[in-house]
C-alpha cells in the first residue's frame, strides 16, 4: 500500500512538473512573442551553452532569423533560460523605459538565487543595491581616480620593462597575458593596497586564485539549475567546494587586511585611497552604511569585475592599432602633441590623468574597440518585479529584459559595415548620427558599471604611455582578423592569445 502511495504521489508531481513546464513556456508565445524552438527541458538556453564561440553566434543567429521588427526602430525577441522568459530587444525607446525610466521596477540583475551568493554590488538586490551603490559610488568619483593614477602609473612602468625586453629581443608577447597581469597588479593595490606581483610572476598567488575563481563563476551546476531552478538549493550546497572554496580563498584575504587595517590602522605615510580604505571611512561609525561583510563582498567584486574586462579591452584596443598603422600614426601624433614627457609628481599625474580622459582621438579609437570587441559581449539585463506594459508590449512579472550587446554592436542598421574598425564613427561629427541605446559596453542606466572611470583611465594611460615608447606590429604566429570566443561572461582571444611584436621608438 505505501508503495502505491508513493508512486502514485511521485506521478502527481511529475504530472504537475509538466503541467507547469508546459504553460511557463508558453507565457511569450500566449503574448505574441516570437520566439526560436523551444526544448521543453532547456527551453533555449542549450543551444546558447553550446554554441562554438559562447554564444554569440546563436545570438545574432536569434536575433537575424527569430525577432520581429518593433516599431520602425528595432527587433524584439523572446526566448527561455529553462523555464524562465526572457526578452531580448534592440528598440531604444524599449530599452531605455526598462533601464533607465523604469528601473525602480527593473532594479534587479536577472540572477539566480544561489545560496552561496555573496552581498556584492553585482548580485545585490532592491533597496540592499541601491543602499550600497549609493556608498560606493564616491569611492569611484573623478577625484578618487586622480589619487589611483599614480598606482597604475607604476605598474605601467614594470610592463614598459616587460615589453621593452620584446622590442630588444624582437620577439612577439602575447600582450592578452601581459594585461592581465597589469590589471591584476593595478587592481590589487587600488583595491585593497596589497602589493602583488602578478607581472613579473605568473605563479603570483592572486593571479592563480583569480584566474581559477572566474572560471568557475560559470560552473556547470549554475547552467543546470537554469534548467530546473527546482534543483538549486541541492546543486549549490554540492557545488560549495568549487566556486564558493576560491571565492572564501579571496574573501578570506580581504577580510584579514580588513581586520588588520582595522586593529593597526592604515600603513605609515599618507593615509591609502585604495577602495577598501575608502569603503571603511564611508562605513566609519555608522551601522547604518556598510557592514564589514559588504566590505569585503565588494573588494572581492572589485577584483573579479575589474581584472578581466579592463584587460580584454587593452589586449583587443592594441590588437587594433597594431592592425591598422594608420590609426597608430594618427593616436601617436596626438599623444606626442598633447603628452609632455612627465614627472610624477601629484600635481603632473592629475594634469596627465586630466589630458588623457580628454584626448579626442584616443576617445575614438578606444570606444571602436568596445564597439567591435565589447569584453562583457553577450548580454545583461533587468528582472520585472511586477507586470508591466512597455511601448505597447506586456512585459510579464519575472521576465529577464536583456540588452543583446553583441547583436546591437554588430547591427548593419546600426553600424554600416560593423566589421571594419573605423574610429571615425565616434568623431566629434559623426557622434550625434550614432543612436540611443546602440553602444553599451558598460550597461545602462543606473545600475551600469560603477568601475567604467577607472577602466578608462586605466585603459588609456596604459594605452598612451606605452605608445610614447613602443609601436606596436602584427605577430608573425597571430591569426588576422582575430578569432574570439565569449568564455563565462567575458570575450577573449582564441587560444587567450594577441600576439603582437613592439619596437621601441626613434625619437
Ligand atoms: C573595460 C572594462 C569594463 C567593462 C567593459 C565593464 C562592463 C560592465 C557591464 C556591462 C556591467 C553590467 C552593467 C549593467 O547591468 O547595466 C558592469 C557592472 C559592474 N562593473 Fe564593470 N566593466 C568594466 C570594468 C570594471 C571595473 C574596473 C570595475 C571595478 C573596479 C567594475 C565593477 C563593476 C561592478 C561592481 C558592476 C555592478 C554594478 C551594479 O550592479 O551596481 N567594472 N560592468
Amino acid at each position: 500500500m505505501w508503495l502505491s502511495i508513493i508512486v502514485s504521489l511521485a506521478l502527481i508531481y511529475i504530472l504537475t512538473w509538466v503541467y507547469k513546464r508546459h504553460r511557463a513556456l508558453n507565457v511569450l508565445q500566449s503574448l505574441g512573442y516570437s520566439v526560436p524552438p523551444v526544448n521543453f527541458f532547456c527551453g533555449n538556453l542549450l543551444e546558447l551553452v553550446k554554441c562554438s564561440n559562447g554564444g554569440l553566434d546563436t545570438q545574432t543567429k536569434w536575433m537575424t532569423d527569430f525577432a520581429q521588427g518593433f516599431g520602425t526602430k528595432g527587433r524584439i525577441l523572446g526566448w527561455y533560460r529553462g523555464p524562465s522568459p526572457v526578452i531580448y530587444s534592440t528598440n531604444p525607446e524599449f530599452l531605455k523605459e526598462v533601464f533607465i525610466k523604469q528601473s525602480d521596477t527593473f532594479i534587479d540583475r536577472p540572477m539566480l538565487d544561489r545560496s552561496d551568493n555573496i552581498p556584492h554590488l553585482i548580485m545585490l538586490k532592491g533597496h540592499h543595491w541601491k543602499r550600497v551603490r549609493s556608498i560606493l559610488t564616491p569611492t569611484f568619483s573623478s577625484a578618487k581616480m586622480k589619487k589611483m593614477a599614480s598606482i597604475m602609473v607604476d605598474a605601467i612602468d614594470i610592463l614598459s620593462q616587460v615589453v621593452t625586453k620584446h622590442a630588444v629581443n624582437k620577439t612577439e608577447a602575447n600582450f592578452y597575458n601581459l594585461y592581465q597581469g597589469l590589471t591584476l597588479d593595478v587592481i590589487g593595490q587600488c583595491g585593497l593596497a596589497m602589493k602583488v606581483n602578478c607581472q613579473l610572476d605568473e605563479n603570483d598567488e592572486l593571479l592563480v586564485m583569480v584566474k581559477k575563481t572566474l572560471k568557475q563563476q560559470f560552473d556547470v551546476t549554475a547552467i543546470i539549475a537554469s534548467f530546473f531552478p527546482e534543483l538549486e538549493g541541492i546543486l549549490s550546497w554540492m557545488y560549495r567546494g568549487g566556486r564558493k572554496k576560491t571565492n572564501d580563498v579571496i574573501i578570506s584575504w580581504c577580510d584579514d587586511i580588513l581586520k588588520k587595517r582595522r586593529k593597526m590602522g592604515h600603513p605609515p605615510g599618507e593615509k591609502p585611497i585604495d577602495s577598501l580604505q575608502l569603503m571603511m571611512d564611508a562605513a566609519a561609525g555608522d551601522p547604518k552604511k556598510l557592514s564589514d561583510e559588504e566590505i569585503t563582498a565588494n573588494a572581492f567584486v572589485f577584483i573579479l569585475a575589474g581584472y578581466e574586462t579592463t584587460a580584454t579591452s587593452l589586449a583587443f584596443t592594441t590588437y587594433l592599432i597594431a592592425a591598422h598603422p594608420e590609426v597608430q600614426e594618427k593616436l601617436i601624433a596626438e599623444i606626442d602633441a598633447l603628452i609632455p614627457e612627465g614627472g610624477k609628481s601629484q600635481l603632473e599625474l592629475e594634469k596627465l590623468t586630466e589630458t588623457i580622459l580628454d584626448m579626442p582621438y584616443l576617445n575614438q579609437v578606444f570606444n571602436e574597440s568596445l564597439r567591435m570587441y565589447p569584453p562583457i559581449p553577450l548580454h545583461f539585463g533587468r528582472w520585472a518585479d511586477t507586470d508591466k506594459v512597455i511601448c505597447g508590449k506586456v512585459v510579464p512579472k519575472g521576465t529577464a529584459v536583456m540588452i543583446p550587446t553583441w547583436y546591437i554592436h554588430h547591427d548593419p542598421d546600426l553600424w554600416p559595415d560593423p566589421w571594419k574598425f573605423d574610429p571615425e564613427r565616434f568623431s566629434p561629427e559623426s557622434r550625434n548620427s550614432i543612436k540611443e541605446m546602440s553602444f553599451v559596453p558598460f550597461g545602462e542606466g543606473p545600475r551600469k558599471c560603477i568601475g567604467s572611470r577607472f577602466a578608462n583611465l586605466e585603459a588609456k594611460l596604459a594605452l598612451v604611455l606605452l605608445l610614447r615608447k613602443f609601436t606596436f606590429k602584427l605577430g608573425p604566429n597571430i591569426t588576422h582578423p582575430i578569432k574570439f570566443r565569449n568564455k563565462g561572461i567575458s570575450l577573449g582571444p582564441q587560444n587567450d592569445e594577441i600576439l603582437l611584436v613592439p619596437e621601441l621608438r626613434n625619437k
